[in-house]
Order: structure tokens, then C-alpha cells, then sequence
């Protein structure tokens, strides 16, 4: 069972990349091998729309060989895959959009007479912001995998406003980790017919164990006291 992490922001300690990191520890506990990338580590090409060329070209491998291609290689071979991406503006971050558009040449192969390239892998979304965009964000994530064939678990979801003290924010912490045994549970209920409780847990336990080893791998990782925007208030939406 491959599960494959995205990240979507530029900073490798960062918020999304610590709430990343302890969904795929959940992940391998519950017997995955896991693997993160970054959409900031090269170059992804903006896609170009060649679905509506008279002769549609639009269909996996894309046609522009570039950073954005290996990382759709990644995906093509993974059976699991969780977007971790900051907030910007109510949104995932632009290079994250980027590569989620190049997807389209996986979905595409509808066009060919094949199944979605999308369809069946097993999808979860974290977003990690300062105030506000959360479930949007994870919204639109979830839509447009859905909407691709993929398959969401419950509790597919989880946001914190923490930025980059989201390590800290337990209610997050524990969805992500959520996030992780939940995608594993709904690989092993559709590859291999094995069911098992598809219900929350709350196990303070292992939050701690995950946030111990997260917090081990990103040593550098300190607590800024005035971390946020203390000036805009936008709510909690
Ligand atoms: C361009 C930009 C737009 C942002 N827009 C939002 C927003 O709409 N909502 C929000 O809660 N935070 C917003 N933020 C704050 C980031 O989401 C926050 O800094 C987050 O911690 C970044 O995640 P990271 O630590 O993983 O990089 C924005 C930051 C930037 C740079």
C-alpha cells in the first residue's frame, strides 16, 4: 500500500508539512510505505488545455516533461494520497493548483476508453492556514479528487489555524492522524476486501508517540510566541 504525501507549501517545516508528515507516520503504522513531495522542489508547468484540441492530446504521461511529470508518475503508482497544502487566500497554494490541474491527464483517459487513472485511489486533505479558509480549501480538494474518480474516507479532512505551530494543535493533529489510518483502512477494505471499524479514534497516546517522532525529524521546529495575524479578524469560517 503506497501512499504518497503532497506538499504544497514551500516550507519543509513548516505547518502543512508537520500535520503531513504525522498523517503518513499514521499511515505506516497501519502498515503503508510512504513517500513526500514537495510541488515547490522544481518546476511544474502551468497546463495548457490541450483537452480541448480538435485531436484531444490530453492523457497521461502530459506532454511536458518536467518536474510536474515525475510527480504524476508518483501518483499514477500510488494507492493513497494526502495534500497537505497552506491556505492562500481561501485556496490551496498556486503551485499546488498547478499540479492538481496536470492531473487532468489522469482523469482523461476516460476519453480514451480507459477508466480514470484517478479512480479508486484514496484521497485526504489537510489545509493549515492562520484564520480562516479551512474547510473551503479542504472543500475544493475533496470535490475535485471525487469528481476524478477518487475515493474520499470518512473523516477525510482536517485544518488547523495554527500555522506553523499546527504540531501543537491536538484537535488537528489528531484528524491528520485520522487522515492516515482511515486511508490505509478504505486501501485495505477495496484491495483486499478487508474490513475493519471505519470510526474516529481519539488516542491521546499515539498523538503524543506521532508528535514526538514528527517533532524528532524536524528538530529546528521552536514555538514562536507571536505566530498569526493579530490585526484582521475574519472569524473561523
Ligand atoms: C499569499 C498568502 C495568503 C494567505 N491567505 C490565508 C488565508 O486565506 N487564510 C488563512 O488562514 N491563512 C492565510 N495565509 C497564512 C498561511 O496559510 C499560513 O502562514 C500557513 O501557516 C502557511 O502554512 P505553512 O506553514 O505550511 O507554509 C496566507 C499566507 C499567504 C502567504
Amino acid at each position: 500500500m503506497r501512499v504518497l504525501g503532497i506538499l504544497g507549501s514551500p516550507h519543509k517545516d513548516g505547518g502543512s508539512a508537520q500535520l503531513l508528515l504525522s498523517a503518513l507516520k499514521a499511515a505506516e503504522k497501519e502498515g503503508a510505505k510512504t513517500e513526500i513531495v514537495s510541488v515547490y522542489d522544481g518546476e511544474i508547468k502551468p497546463c495548457i488545455g490541450c483537452i480541448h484540441n480538435e485531436e484531444p492530446v490530453c492523457k497521461f504521461p502530459c506532454i511536458f516533461d518536467d518536474f510536474g511529470k515525475s510527480i504524476l508518475e508518483k501518483i499514477n503508482q500510488a494507492d493513497g494520497l494526502i495534500f497537505s497544502t497552506p491556505i492562500y487566500w481561501f485556496a490551496p497554494s498556486g503551485p499546488l493548483k498547478i499540479l492538481i490541474d496536470r492531473i487532468t491527464c489522469l482523469e482523461n483517459m476516460i476519453s480514451y476508453g480507459e477508466p480514470s487513472y484517478m479512480e479508486g485511489k484514496v484521497v485526504g486533505a489537510i489545509a493549515v492556514g492562520a484564520d480562516a479558509g479551512g474547510p473551503w480549501t479542504c472543500g475544493y480538494l475533496i470535490t475535485t479528487f471525487t469528481s476524478m474518480g477518487a475515493i474520499i474516507p470518512p473523516w477525510g479532512i482536517a485544518y488547523s489555524y495554527k500555522g506553523n505551530k499546527a504540531i501543537w494543535d491536538d484537535k488537528a493533529l489528531m484528524d491528520v492522524i485520522n487522515i492516515g489510518l482511515l486511508v490505509i483502512k478504505m486501501i485495505k477494505l477495496l484491495k483486499r476486501g478487508e474490513k475493519s471499524q471505519l470510526t474516529y479514534i481519539d488516542n491521546k497516546n499515539l498523538l503524543n508517540e506521532i508528535r514526538s517522532e514528527v517533532l524528532k525529524e524536524l528538530k529546528h521546529i521552536k514555538e514562536f510566541e507571536n505566530y498569526g495575524r493579530k490585526t484582521i479578524s475574519r472569524g473561523n469560517i
